[in-house]
């Protein structure tokens, strides 16, 4: 399969999502409606959708229903958004773009922003504990139940606390694993294992998605920070050179460009390997892992 069929076929899917979103996002008008523009300002902003895009194609996997897949899709996609209406904020990232798009605290404001993350942190879970997501209540509670830990503080919420803390430190290697491990991996993995899930997949299944997606994961923060050594602002849509003047802990501070290219190419074929027990079902996944190191944005 070719880069350019992945990248149509993942902007077919980014249609479906966003239709999706558009669905299960309120709309209401009152006192409120400030904080619902401000959350469809951020979803709508733009993004690749690369999470909902695996959790899609992982559940074809295990032939689950397309709609429940959407579902649990586009709750993904909306704790993603949050992480990064937060990760943005003054006393974390401060940052001005995103998406192209003056950051939500710009926007609106930090408060509004706060709350904004908050909704559509809260709101995902609401769509996963709902009976349309999936008939099964244990599946739903397990849906859930995987995400609370995937996002909370032993996943991303405790990788951004190591990221903020890192600042200006020297962090080792094994250090920034785990850092990008949760912040980034570990929401990363939960896209891949759901659909899994969702299908009652085996174990072995299962165990060989995680192995993908943790090679992945830590390969898509890798070229996250190689882009913001090396991207424009045009193409990357936030500001780059950010990490460098804050001396954040990353493989590309440490080991610089060269190094850390070749570590995330080694970590998107060993992500591919661990496919091996799929059939060519699996191709866009494997394509998914070249497309996380080649990307421009
Ligand atoms: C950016 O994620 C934040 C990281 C975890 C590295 P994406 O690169 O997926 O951002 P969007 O969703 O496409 O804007
Ligand atoms: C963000 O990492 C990770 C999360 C939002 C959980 P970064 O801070 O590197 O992401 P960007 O570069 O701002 O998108
Ligand atoms: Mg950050
Ligand atoms: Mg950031
Ligand atoms: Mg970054």
């Amino acid at each position: 399969m070719s880069q350019a069929l992945f990248e149509n076929t993942l902007n077919v899917m980014r249609k479906k999502v966003e239709d999706k979103l558009e669905q299960l996002l309120p709309n209401a008008e009152g006192p409120e409606g400030r904080l619902f523009q401000a959350m469809r300002y951020a979803v709508f902003a733009g993004g690749k959708r690369f999470r909902p895009f695996l959790a899609c194609e992982s559940a074809k996997l295990f032939d689950v229903q397309p709609d429940a897949a959407l579902r649990v899709a586009a709750a993904i996609e909306c704790i993603h958004t949050y992480s990064l209406v937060h990760d943005d904020l003054p006393c974390m990232d401060d940052d001005d773009l995103r998406r192209g798009l003056p950051t939500v605290h710009r926007k609106f404001d930090e408060a509004t922003a706060v709350l904004a993350g908050d909704a559509l942190l809260t709101i995902a879970f609401e769509i996963l504990a709902d009976p349309d997501t999936h008939q099964d209540p244990y599946i739903r509670n397990e849906l859930t139940r995987r995400l609370a830990l995937a996002v909370g503080g032993h996943g991303m919420v405790g990788g951004q606390m190591i990221d903020l803390l890192s600042e200006g430190t020297d962090v080792e290697i094994g250090g920034i694993i785990r850092m990008q491990q949760l912040k980034t991996g570990a929401l990363i993995a939960y896209a891949c294992e759901a659909g899994a899930v969702m299908g009652h997949a085996s174990t072995e299944a299962l165990h060989a998605l995680h192995a993908y997606a943790h090679d992945m994961g830590l390969a898509f923060q890798i070229a996250d920070d190689l882009l913001d050594q090396e991207g424009d602002v045009e193409t990357l849509g936030k500001t780059p050179g950010k990490d460098a003047n804050v001396g954040k802990a990353t493989f590309v501070a440490i080991m610089g460009v060269e190094k850390a290219r070749n570590q995330a190419r080694m970590l998107a074929d060993q992500a591919i390997q661990h496919l091996d027990l799929f059939d060519e079902k699996a191709d866009l996944l494997r394509e998914a892992a070249r497309f996380v190191i080649n990307r421009r944005h």
